[in-house]
């Protein structure tokens, strides 16, 4: 594209002028760049991306990511800056924390971690000393890196102890409590990255308590089903929740922190209240400057959150779910635990001669993204794994129920069935049906366009006219 028409948004020198221009700028002088960005829209359009730990960000909440915001440098928080010049950028961070609440029903909330993985290590190293214990879900029943894996600083730092599951792929709620009573945490982490099923935020807060330990709830794979009462609410069951705001919230990559009712609990000195060691703790012991821009982001992603569209989403994100999880079933897959009670469903592969990495790829090649993932016992390194993870996040943007998800399970099935193993990590997918599937695929996203596809063509008929409104 070489010039863009003028700025329909009539606003030529607030933030619609100046993204206005940028983009004119980046497709006249680095057409190299411009056009990878233009090839990852159509990619998305195109692929059918059931990335158990993806959502699509509105136009809105990308168009806030890219804001001049970006440019303040602001150490601290709203009415505490160390810097001067931060009038704007205080409102939004207010605004974003007051959103944060209300969704949430949380009565603290820091809107600047950068990640999930840096609130939980500011929550962990603001609560726990170095060489402290705590209790966390195992990397391969399912729990994350930053809950005491040896891959992860919180492996090192602190003494990790992990939990897992039954016989029936459940968290052992049983063992939970053995190993509390046993290593009396100080911490003990509700959370996975990999579990379909619905986590007891009561049960593990009884179990806290029953060694006076804090209860650090880890919502990142949840928290857009939390939001909309589709998950049960940890914010007054756990001392503190965190999330990621990219995964289920169609927010910028981020973090957030939340408290409930325990927020001003005391924290380990017996004196400082929880919601002022968090603040502390992630500035400025954790990050330095925040990232304004992308609070903005996390602002506007809140606001849509509360939204009727964003709970209408989320209960068809989890009926998908589970119309996946039985029709995988049916189609004789090994799902883990048999079902879903979230947005996710696991597959384990080790009965099939397949393995993650290359169910992963076979499926990558006929349009549909899915991660390949460890399961319970796996003995498969990491980078091939026995299993993969599916979710129904982004199918459900598209607005796709049970009916459709039924659909995509079957394609899913095809191609697996379609792929030969030569080894670990190398296949062959049968040509006639890698070209029919992508068909397939290509016209089902078709059929179903990403919740911006329909915005994007609008705004198109506006840019091609010019016309302002
Ligand atoms: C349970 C859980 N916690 C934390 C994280 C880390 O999130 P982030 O990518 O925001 O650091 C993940 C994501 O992979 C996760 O699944």
């Amino acid at each position: 594209m070489a010039d863009l028409p003028p700025n329909p948004y009539g606003v030529e020198y607030g933030q619609a002028g100046l993204t206005h221009v940028g983009l004119g700028e980046l497709h006249r002088e680095d057409p190299e760049l411009a056009g990878l960005l233009d090839a990852e829209v159509r990619h998305q359009d195109t692929t059918l991306a059931m990335i158990a730990s993806a959502s699509i960000a509105a136009p809105s909440v990308l168009a806030a990511s890219g804001s001049a915001l970006s440019n303040v440098t602001a150490e601290g928080y709203p009415g505490a800056r160390y810097h001067p010049g931060t009038g704007n950028f205080d409102e939004v961070e207010r605004l974003a924390v007051r959103r944060a609440k209300v969704l949430f029903g949380a009565r603290y909330a820091n809107v600047q971690p950068h990640s999930c993985s840096s609130a939980n290590l500011a929550v962990l190293a603001a609560l726990v000393p170095p060489g402290g214990t705590l209790l966390g879900l195992d990397l391969d029943a399912g729990g994350h890196l930053t809950h005491g894996s040896p891959a992860s600083v919180t492996g090192r730092h602190y003494r990790a102890v992990r939990y897992g599951l039954d016989a029936s792929g459940r968290i052992d709620y049983r063992q939970v409590a053995e190993l509390a009573a046993e290593h009396r945490p100080t911490v003990l982490i509700a959370g996975a990255s990999a579990y379909s099923r619905t986590l007891d935020f009561a049960r593990f807060r009884e179990i806290a308590d029953s060694v006076g330990a804090y209860l650090l709830a880890d919502i990142s794979h949840i928290s857009g089903l939390v939001a909309a009462n589709e998950h049960p609410s940890p914010i007054d069951h756990a001392h503190i929740t965190t999330t990621s705001t990219y995964k289920q919230l169609g927010g910028p990559r981020g973090g957030l922190i939340l408290s409930g009712r325990d927020h001003q609990a005391p924290g380990p000195d017996g004196r400082t209240p929880l919601d002022r060691l968090m603040q502390r703790a992630v500035f400025p012991q954790n990050q330095g400057t925040p990232a304004p821009a992308s609070i903005a982001a996390k602002a506007r992603a809140l606001a849509l959150a509360a939204e009727p569209l964003f709970a209408r989403t989320a209960r068809l994100t989890v009926s998908g779910a589970r119309a996946l999880a039985a029709e995988l079933v049916r189609l004789g897959h090994e799902v883990l635990t048999g079902g879903t009670d979230n947005h996710m469903a696991l597959i384990d592969l080790r009965d099939s001669r397949l393995t993650g990495v290359i169910a992963e790829r076979a499926l990558e090649e006929c349009g549909i993204l899915v991660n390949r993932n460890r399961v319970p016992g796996d003995a498969r390194p990491p980078l091939i794994t026995s299993g993969i993870r599916l979710g129904c996040n982004i199918l459900a943007q598209r607005g796709m129920g049970p009916e459709h998800v039924r659909e995509c399970a079957g394609l899913v099935h095809a191609a697996l069935t379609a792929t030969t193993p030569l080894s670990d990590t190398e296949y062959r997918v049968d040509p006639h049906q890698r070209i029919r599937l992508r068909e397939h695929v290509r016209a089902l996203c078709a059929r179903h366009p990403l919740p911006h596809s329909t915005a994007l063509a609008e705004a198109h008929g506006v840019l091609r006219t010019g016309a302002s409104r």
